[in-house]
């Protein structure tokens, strides 16, 4: 039987318009930029303007990745999308996307792991290319976390910001692709931590959209530990070693986690791949939109070992190797 590869073909990103400083946040809630900078490294996030919707941020980062790859919509036939801030509690915002890309064959759904969702999403399509079912997928993070924010909550709304990032997957035989592709993937999940980061509403609870919550120093401590152990469970599983790594580009929470996580593990501070200060927190689009932005800056270039993670809402955590 053929074995089949999953290759990164193109990647894409896009960032709402408007931008909204430390600073202006100060002016909302009893906060400083200060406080911002030196807890989590963030400087300023996009926020979505009125009526410009998940799905419209997706549509627009897959269109840039589709055109990275020198690729069009009839060319794909699978959308994998990570969000926990969907258009509507049904359709998948996949299918919006999908019908906005002109897209009429194949299959689209929608995947919830929060801010691992990409991780997730990616080891989803990854599965069904390496099963032969699927051709070339798109996969994609795209959130709108501004509209589930509590804007009157210091300790939450100073964290998040909207925006998209996609990845065009394609399946190679494994022979052609040399030693390009996803080399290994651990997903872990574990609810008993649901109440540290969830959304306090929903259409089988209160029938509401509901508020972000989360417990931000517990989190921090499950963050580094499990990430960490997540990455060297990838790196077994790909029978590589941490040297081996080109560049980490790692969900954006906080800037202290990822060079905790680099601490950990023995990668060097200038490995990593941050975007924190500018974008915040995307959840699931974090790691596309990084990848997106190291891939356009000739920071990463093809062969290069991409190592990815992340931790969010769940628990639910895991990490990737990719060879691009
Ligand atoms: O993406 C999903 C995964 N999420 C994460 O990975 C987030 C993980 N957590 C974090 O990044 C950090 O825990 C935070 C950035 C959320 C918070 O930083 P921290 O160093 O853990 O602070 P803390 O929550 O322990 O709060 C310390 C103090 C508190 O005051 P007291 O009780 O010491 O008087 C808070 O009330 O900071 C206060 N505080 C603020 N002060 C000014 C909390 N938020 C703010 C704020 N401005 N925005």
């Amino acid at each position: 039987m053929t074995e089949f590869v999953s290759v990164v073909r193109g990647v894409g990103g896009y960032l709402p318009e408007k931008v909204l400083t430390n600073e202006d946040i100060a002016k909302m809630v009893d906060t400083t930029d200060a406080w911002i900078t030196a807890r989590t490294g963030i400087r300023k996030r996009h926020i979505a303007a009125d009526g410009e919707t998940t799905s419209d941020l997706g549509t627009k980062a897959a269109q840039r990745a589709l055109d990275a790859a020198g690729l069009t919509p009839d060319d794909i036939d699978l959308i994998v999308m990570a969000t926990a801030t969907p258009d509507y509690t049904f359709p998948a915002t996949a299918t919006i996307v999908q019908h906005k890309l002109g897209i009429t064959r194949g299959a689209a759904f929608d995947l919830q792991a929060v801010c691992s969702g990409f991780v997730f999403a990616t080891a989803t399509a990854d599965n069904f290319l390496a099963r032969g079912q699927f051709e070339r997928a798109l996969v994609i993070g795209a959130e709108t976390f501004s509209r589930i924010l509590d804007w009157s909550d210091r300790s939450t709304c100073v964290l998040f910001g909207d925006g998209a990032g996609a990845v065009v997957l394609e399946r190679q035989e494994r022979a052609k692709a040399g030693d390009r592709g996803i080399k290994g993937i651990h997903l872990r999940t574990d609810g008993r931590y649901k109440d540290l980061l969830y959304v306090d509403g929903g259409p089988s609870t209160t029938q509401t959209v509901g508020h972000l919550r989360m417990v931000g120093n517990q989190v921090f401590k499950h963050a580094v530990g499990k990430i960490s152990e997540s990455v060297l469970a990838s790196l077994r599983q790909a029978n590589l070693a941490v040297n081996d790594i080109d560049w980490f580009v790692p969900h954006q929470a906080n800037q202290r986690i990822l060079s905790a996580v680099a601490e950990r593990l023995g990668l060097e501070e200038g490995k990593i791949v941050s975007t924190v200060a500018t974008h915040g927190n995307t959840s699931a689009a974090s790691i596309p939109l990084a990848l997106d932005a190291a891939v356009s800056d000739g920071r990463v270039k093809a062969g290069d070992l991409v190592l990815i993670e992340a931790i969010g809402g769940g628990l639910a955590w895991g990490s990737a190797l990719i060879r691009v």
